[in-house]
């Protein structure tokens, strides 16, 4: 491809250097700390989000739209907290803060926003069908895990635009395997720039872990032990995404999934393609009402 392959620790010495790395609106980390703290109390969360009005309004549309079924009748984040609990609202709030960040366009390219959207949101639906499947405690933090998965795709397009694009041809032209393509010519890979970010946000473990290990299930060490099952969805769920077409646009192929992540979740491939039949029916509207 011509161009110099570059190592880890230079490309993550220039993420550092990047000014405008996007943040986190405070209040996410406010809540966070609220949440943490045992004197706290709803009112005060409420008043939290409430203060922050681009993000509050969102979030209240969003859950007055079909995908969370309240059909208008929620007014007040307060209310939203009483209805949904407060981890729903909490997750609604991250998720909100983390599209309205990268709503942009970007500069038109082969890289299709649209199409990145389309698929980040079949992760997080898929992710979230599986939680609900296994019954596992907590399904809106697989869905903000599947939604946040690719984050480092997107840091990749806004801030190392040409690299990025260099990245793209090679997996489209020369049929390398997206992630190879990334390891070729950045030396890193966009799990690797996603952690960076999420670990800078101070997002919980969970999430960071599901970005670090999204393709590599297998890798992980006793330290993502918590976030083993959301590993193995939103590896599941990656995979029935693009094997679908509901890829970035880079498809080469059919990928299988990961026998360990399988196991992790415990149910059968074809129970998984059922789940993402529905997926496929509902993730043009979800993202529709997401903003995107
Ligand atoms: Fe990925
Ligand atoms: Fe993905």
């Amino acid at each position: 491809m011509g161009q110099i392959a570059m190592d880890k620790t230079a490309f993550l010495i220039r993420l550092e250097t990047i000014e405008n790395l996007p943040t986190l609106p405070i209040i996410v980390q406010q809540i966070q700390r609220l949440i943490a703290s045992p004197s706290s109390n709803m009112g005060q969360i409420a008043a939290v989000i409430t203060k922050d009005q681009a993000i509050a309004s969102r979030v209240i549309r969003l859950i007055n739209s079909a995908f969370y079924g309240m059909g208008g009748k929620v007014t007040s984040i307060q209310q939203a907290i009483v209805l949904l609990g407060l981890n729903t609202v909490k997750n609604l709030v991250t998720g909100v803060s983390v599209v309205k960040m990268f709503e942009d366009a970007g500069v038109a390219s082969i890289f299709d926003r649209q199409k990145f959207w389309m698929h980040t949101f079949a992760c997080a639906l898929g992710s979230r069908a599986i939680a609900r499947e296994i019954h596992a405690a907590e399904p809106e933090d697989f869905f903000l895990a599947g939604l946040l998965h690719d984050i480092g795709i997107l840091v990749l397009d806004q801030f190392f635009h040409g690299e990025f694009i260099g990245v793209l041809q090679c997996a489209v032209g020369d049929k390398t395997d997206y992630t190879k393509a990334e390891q070729n010519i950045l030396g890193i890979t966009h799990q690797e720039i996603g952690e960076y970010v999420a670990q800078k946000w101070k997002i919980p473990e969970l999430l960071v872990h599901s970005i670090r290990h999204h393709h590599n299930p297998a890798t992980t060490d006793s330290a993502c032990a918590g976030s083993i099952v959301a590993i193995a969805a939103v590896h599941v769920a990656d995979i029935a995404a693009f094997n679908r077409g509901l890829d970035l646009g880079y498809k080469n192929g059919v990928k299988p999934y990961h026998t360990a992540a399988m196991r992790s979740i415990g149910i059968s491939e074809s129970r998984v393609n059922e789940l993402f039949d529905g997926v496929e029916k509902e993730v043009k509207t979800v993202a529709a009402e997401w903003g995107v």
